[in-house]
């Protein structure tokens, strides 16, 4: 079992920088080796899990891709609901949708609407806050449904780019929780 305090340690190392990508001048967060080390993965779901049980939270929300991904076995962990948010079209039942700016342009996402409820307690799990316009968006989506946001947990936070500022007045004070700040 890894110790605690090396947890962020071993997280950053599996973390791979990818210059250039998606574009020119981006340096890409490549997570793809840390899930492929089951100790680090593991680590990082017990991290997340305890963010989980520290906030009470009811339900996980996972934030389509990679927020599925880590946001799955957290709820698991944690013995908790798992909800998916899903970029616009793809959940079959009646939906909340919510419309959020990109760089360039802007997209959706949903909640089937019969996920999410008065009561219920919401930690939102995602892997990276860049801008936080995705975030922003999830708990827009999660209030619209009644429910409320107690916290947002992310592996990685990219300081530079503002993105906690900008949640503060939607996140309430609920806690914003970045394992590693890169
Ligand atoms: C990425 C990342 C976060 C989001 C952060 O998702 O996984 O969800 O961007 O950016 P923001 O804070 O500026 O909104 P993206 O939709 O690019 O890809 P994914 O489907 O692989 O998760
Ligand atoms: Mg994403």
């Amino acid at each position: 079992m890894t110790e605690l305090a090396d947890v962020p340690a071993l997280l950053l190392s599996r973390i791979r920088d990818v210059a250039d990508y998606p574009e020119p001048g981006v340096m890409f967060k490549d997570i793809t080796p840390l899930l492929a080390d089951p100790a680090a993965f593991t680590a990082l779901t017990d991290a997340l899990a305890g963010i989980a049980a520290g906030t009470g939270a009811t339900k996980v929300v996972g934030l389509e891709a990679r927020g599925f991904i880590l946001g799955a076995p957290v709820a698991v962990r944690a013995g908790l609901g798992f909800i998916p948010v899903r970029k616009a079209g793809k959940l079959p039942g009646a939906t909340l949708r919510q419309a959020y700016d990109l760089e360039y342009g802007s997209a959706e996402i949903e909640v089937h609407a019969e996920d999410l409820a008065a009561g219920d307690r919401v930690l939102i799990v995602d892997d990276v806050l860049a801008t936080g316009g995705t975030a922003e968006a999830a708990i827009q989506l999660i209030q619209r449904a009644g429910a409320e946001v107690c916290g947002l947990a992310v592996l990685m936070e990219l300081g530079f780019l503002g993105g906690r500022a900008r949640l503060e007045r939607a996140l309430g004070g609920a806690p914003l929780d970045a394992l590693l700040q890169v």
